[in-house]
């Protein structure tokens, strides 16, 4: 058979790894493709560049056209990150025939509409397994192995970057600033970081798999996002001493209507068509599943009314582990499966379920809020009314004892208390009020609390 004709855009961490994969394993990519996956061109932006050894420099192009041209290049893998060059490259290679193989979770979470659509008027599939959850097949979990689900939730660590930051200031109180830096020398995080601590890259992620899962094709604006910027090492040891740990969620789950679940607990059914969704912090116990996800591992919790709950765990980030997601697409579109998922699928067509997304105000949980607060009479008290007022019931309390100032002058001390459920609105109303009280110096830190 004649061989299967690859060309790769980009050469970063992820397009050497492929290329290393499909220039190291020939024989074994050959038996499981049945034709030889041959790389024919690698278009990159700088060609004096130094390049890492055992990728032929005769490979290297900075010409687009060069694979446009290359009638023996059936497939080109993108995997050159961010929007616009990306997005006018996928569709003109679209146009002249090629199929496209992506990681780039950016393009397909904002032009995904434009660019399946692409896809399906030329004839062409677009695969894109390592754009969430690094060499997790989790794209190939929901869009096959689950397919006889409705799913009813999702739920996951899906940046391996926070992961591996949260990990180390949870075990080793780490700086935040060493880690991340820590992590772009690991090749885990965005040439930008700030896509992965603003929580941006897990929402991009979360879109990708709720376009799946629940047939929903949303503006990245309807994920509310919170990051691990801000996360202070005093909140980390105080969610320790209540027996959590911090971590970094995606999640989105059906609701059945007006039924007033917390978000953290599963669905009952699926009857309704209201998804809530949101990436942000959440204190998990520390024994539960994704709270035992440590360093730039991934894990994802999928619940679907058959199979019931699903974990898929693995490295969510780095070079061979997306590699070997990339690699998978390129063996599925050269024995045809990708191209028949492709077109069976239909994904971001238009042709959804009539879900409505619901207000995050309206969504309940439970709540972790820590105030830095005067150490006087009347503060709790003051504290405690304007949380009754809200219908916001105490569940636990932490203030540790301070020295007295021989001055008489009070002291500021975090003040930690842990709320039963409550609707997010009614929460963030009060929280706007105890942070206007004159013995409190805000902003207050919260987080929402899993189980
Ligand atoms: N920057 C991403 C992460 C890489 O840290 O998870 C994989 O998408």
């Amino acid at each position: 058979m004649e061989p299967f004709g690859i060309a790769l855009l980009g050469c970063g961490t992820v397009g050497t790894g492929v290329a290393k994969m499909l220039l190291e394993h020939p024989d074994r990519l050959t038996a499981r493709a049945g034709r030889k996956l041959e790389l024919r061109r690698i278009v990159v932006d700088d060609a004096k560049k130094p390049r890492p050894s055992g990728i032929p420099s005769s490979l290297f192009t900075t010409n687009l056209r060069a694979v446009i041209d290359d009638p023996a290049v059936q497939v080109v893998v993108e995997v050159v990150g961010g929007i616009d060059w990306a997005k006018q490259a996928v569709l003109d290679l679209l146009a002249a025939g090629k199929h496209i193989v992506t990681a780039n979770k950016a393009l397909l979470a904002t032009h995904g509409g434009e660019i399946f659509d692409a896809g399906r008027r030329h004839g062409q599939a677009i695969a894109f397994e390592a754009s969430v959850g690094g060499g997790i097949p989790i794209i190939g979990a929901l869009c096959q192995g689950l397919a006889a689900n409705q799913i009813l939730s999702l739920q996951g660590i899906l940046n391996g970057t926070c992961n591996y930051i949260l990990t180390c200031m949870t075990e080793n109180g780490c700086s935040y600033a060493d880690m991340l830096a820590d992590a772009q020398r690991k090749g885990y995080a965005e040439a930008d970081p700030t896509m992965d601590v603003d929580g941006t890259d897990s929402a991009h992620k979360l879109a990708i798999l709720v376009q799946i899962a629940f047939g929903v094709a949303l503006p990245l604006s309807a994920i509310q996002r919170r990051g691990i910027a801000g996360i202070d090492l005093l909140d980390i040891r105080f969610a320790k001493e209540l027996g959590y740990t911090i971590k970094l969620l995606a999640e989105a789950w059906l609701e059945p209507a007006a039924c007033g679940l917390a978000p953290h607990a599963k669905p009952q059914s699926a009857k309704c068509d209201q998804l809530a969704m949101h990436v942000s912090p959440v204190m998990l116990r520390q024994n539960a599943p994704l709270a035992l996800v440590r360093d730039a591992y991934n894990a994802l919790f999928v619940v679907g009314d058959a199979v019931g709950s699903t974990l898929y765990y693995g490295r969510g980030a780095g070079q061979m582990p997306t590699a070997s997601a990339v690699v998978a697409d390129l063996i599925d579109m050269a024995v045809g499966r990708a191209q028949q998922t492709f077109r069976s699928l239909k994904l971001w067509s238009g042709n959804h379920r009539n879900i409505v997304v619901r207000d995050p105000s309206t969504m309940r949980s439970r709540f972790y809020l820590r105030m830095m607060v005067e150490d006087r009479p009347g503060v709790m008290a003051d504290i405690t009314r304007i949380l009754a007022n809200h219908q916001i019931s105490i569940a636990s309390v932490i203030q540790h004892e301070a020295l007295e100032h021989a001055d008489g002058e009070s002291e500021i001390v975090p003040l930690i208390i842990m709320t039963h459920t409550v609707p997010t609105g009614s929460f963030r109303a009060a929280l706007d009020e105890i942070d206007r009280l004159v013995s409190v110096r805000p902003p207050s830190v919260y987080y929402p609390v899993g189980d």
